[in-house]
């Protein structure tokens, strides 16, 4: 029962596969310095979506991460993988004051009255508020820590001293990952935009991460200048410590928690025998898209799909663009062919309160359209007003103290309301406390 299930990675772009057990497999092999537009996804064995009940879901769902694969190739038995789970929690408990624990997920009662829903339908949301550092994205990052820890307890790190770890964000993605080097000691640069919120900046450096802020250089190409000095530091020897897919694949293996936790816990609370499927709808708020992809890629494991809308504001949405022409390349089982006839920054990024799901390119795209597809979902593109009124009404009625970035899905629901039937279920994520 504690055999682990993933066997690899394969990329969907170029086909190149590679084994579990190779160490600082962050990138598809044929990635380039000037091209990252490849796409690696597990390869996994089928096994029935099942919860060791406890709290942590990285122990609980430990023989699902890749990350498990990695050390039970390397000989690891199933208690000293645990174990080495536990020992790093209890670091970053120490200085993020939780672990990770199951974050709540609720029918919201209130919500879904005010948005008309029936007794059968309704609004469920899942609070991701009070996890590591405020958000879901310290999730995404964990294994990507694990695998290095392992790296290097394992004698697979040949470092003398141990490189930095690099990210260009200046929200929640920065704050996790600046909180979980903090808990191992690991110098961290983080690349911020000019301006960036002076807050979390100030947490940053308390954090005792390097920040970098990056103006657009003259010689830039197009797309951030963040993401171009990250890149400049990796090829430089920097560890990507990314919440993008391209950049280190890893981070898709522990975003996926957040959809077995939903998938389980949506099955215990909402039993449907004509559907069999306990959600109809998910909209999940897109920036680079490794969220939604990896919600959706874990919640598919418990053989149920809700349809998943993307969630992009008007101000910046590369996704619908891509949706629509690759709906005319041959749809999303060609997209991964048609990368830069679909994909490419957003011109002209405007401005909204939901600023941390501006990214210019939706980096994960390929898997989001996948799962769009699949789903029979299809991507939402929400005005400024229904970025504010989803705030508003999101956590008003529910008590949650979200950022408009982290209510956004729900905005995506206020923007197709009408073509939602009262008795549907649906759900949303409210993630990044509002700071
Ligand atoms: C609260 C919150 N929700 C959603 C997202 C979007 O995640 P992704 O960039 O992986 O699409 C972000 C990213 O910054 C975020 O901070
Ligand atoms: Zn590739």
């Amino acid at each position: 029962m504690d055999r682990p299930l993933v066997a690899g990675w394969q990329c969907v772009v170029c086909g190149a596969s590679v084994d579990i057990a190779q160490p600082f497999t962050w990138r598809c092999p044929n990635a380039t310095e000037t091209d990252r537009r490849h796409a690696m996804q597990l390869v996994q064995g089928v096994a029935p979506l099942l919860s060791t009940g406890e709290p942590n879901p990285f122990l609980a769902f430990r023989r699902y991460l890749a990350w498990d694969g990695f050390v039970a190739a390397h000989g690891l038995t199933p208690a000293s993988r645990h174990a080495m789970v536990a020992e790093l929690d209890t670091l970053v408990a120490s200085v993020a004051g939780t672990g990770f624990v199951t974050t709540p997920f609720e029918r919201a009662d209130s919500l879904s009255e005010a948005l008309g829903f029936g007794a059968d339908g309704g609004v469920w949301v899942k609070d991701e508020t009070h996890n590591v550092a405020g958000s879901h994205k310290a999730r995404h990052l964990f294994t990507i820590l694990l695998h290095l820890r392992a790296a290097e307890q394992l004698g697979l790190a040949r470092w003398a001293t141990r490189p930095p770890l690099a990210i260009a964000s200046c929200g929640n993605a920065a704050l996790a990952a600046a909180t979980l080097a903090a808990a191992v000691s690991w110098p961290i640069r983080v690349f911020v935009p000019v301006g960036a919120n002076p807050a979390v900046v100030a947490r940053l450096h308390s954090l005792d991460a390097h920040v970098v802020e990056c103006p657009r250089l003259p010689a830039d190409p197009p797309g951030d200048p963040c993401v171009h000095r990250f890149r400049e530091a990796v090829a430089q020897g920097a560890v990507p410590f990314s919440v993008q897919g391209p950049e280190n694949a890893w981070c898709l293996d522990g975003g996926r928690t957040i959809g077995w936790e939903i998938a389980l816990q949506a099955g215990e609370q909402i039993s449907d025998e004509v559907s069999r499927r306990p959600l109809d709808r998910l909209f999940v708020q897109v920036g680079g898209g490794a969220f939604a992809a990896s919600v959706a890629a874990g919640y598919r494991m418990s053989g149920a799909t809700p349809s998943l809308h993307a969630v992009q504001t008007e101000a910046c949405a590369p996704l619908l663009r891509a949706w629509d022409r690759s709906s005319s390349l041959g749809g999303a089982g060609q997209a991964a062919a048609h990368w830069s006839e679909c994909m490419w920054p957003w011109e002209h990024v405007g401005n909204s309160a939901a600023d941390g799901i501006l990214d210019d390119e939706t980096y994960d795209w390929l898997p989001v359209l996948g799962a769009m597809a699949e789903s029979h979902g299809s991507p939402v593109v929400v005005s400024e007003a229904h970025v504010l009124q989803a705030n508003d009404l999101g956590c008003r009625t529910t008590g949650i103290d979200a950022s408009h970035t982290g209510t956004a899905g729900l905005a995506g629901l206020l923007a197709v309301r009408d073509e939602v039937r009262a008795d549907e279920r649906v759900a949303v994520i409210f993630s990044g406390i509002r700071r």
